[in-house]
């Protein structure tokens, strides 16, 4: 079903439920995001993609790469409090990654010179899920997913230990913007690769991609690392 939205006074149609950053997108409007995905569901954690909603008279911010379209939604990208809200999402992340280039680039652009909030951590992961949603929605591996809360949040295998359940085919790796993941071991389908999350090395795949059912193979990989290379660009 069709709905009519307005974003920035442009009215639109779409598909009800269109989430509000694909139909700003077909409007031509940048809408800056760091967890989102075109291949993945969203997960909204970064925020920096928050808009302001209308809807019944009520303004309310909200992520728009999940906020679904609504008959009559009026929708605003770039009002003060938006721009307010963002900058502090990314002094946020500023904070905890210093040193990640994404977000040296982003806080550029957004004119921060530096972050309000307490500077503990000097991290690499940004925590935006794209290894975790990858490895879950795409390769059906479900091998690691998040621990810890706060900030003491981070990816990991379940519990910390050992996973039978990664096959390495690398797909974190690939996806991950941020270089948090790496692959030990000799590149290629059959070789014994694993991944190096903190502290687990997670075992190769004891069969060597070599059963029938095995999705992981040389194009699987090239395929996906052609559909996840936009992820590395900063919008
Ligand atoms: S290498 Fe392992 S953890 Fe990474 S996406 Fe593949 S199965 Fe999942
Ligand atoms: S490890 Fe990489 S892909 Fe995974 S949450 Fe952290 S930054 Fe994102
Ligand atoms: S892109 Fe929407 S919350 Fe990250």
């Amino acid at each position: 079903m069709m709905v009519r939205i307005t974003i920035n006074g442009q009215m639109l149609f779409v598909q009800r439920h269109t989430p509000v950053l694909q139909a700003a997108a077909r409007q031509g409007i940048v809408i800056p995001t760091l967890c989102y995905h075109e291949a993945l569901k969203p997960y909204g954690s970064c925020r920096l993609c928050l808009v302001e909603a209308h809807r019944n008279g009520r303004p309310r911010l909200v992520t728009s790469c999940n906020y679904p379209a609504e008959d009559g939604l009026v929708v605003f990208t770039d009002t003060e409090r938006v721009k307010s809200a963002r900058k502090t999402a990314l002094e946020l992340l500023l904070a905890r990654c210093p040193n990640v280039p994404q977000i040296q680039r982003l806080a550029q652009k957004m004119g921060i010179k530096t972050s309000r909030f307490y500077k503990k951590q000097d991290e690499r992961c940004i925590l935006c899920g794209l290894c975790v949603r990858a490895c879950e929605e795409m390769v059906g591996a479900g091998a690691i997913g998040f621990a810890g809360r706060g900030i003491e949040k981070h990816v990991n295998t379940p519990f910390g230990l050992q996973s039978d359940a990664c096959i390495g085919c690398g797909s974190c790796t690939y996806i991950c913007p941020t270089g948090c993941i790496e692959m030990v071991g000799e590149p290629g389908p059959s070789a014994h690769r694993k991944i190096r999350i903190s502290d687990p090395d997670l075992p190769p795949c004891g069969q060597e991609h070599r059963c029938e059912t095995c999705t992981t193979n040389q194009q699987f990989i090239e395929e996906m690392k052609e559909v996840i290379r936009k992820v590395r660009q900063v919008p």
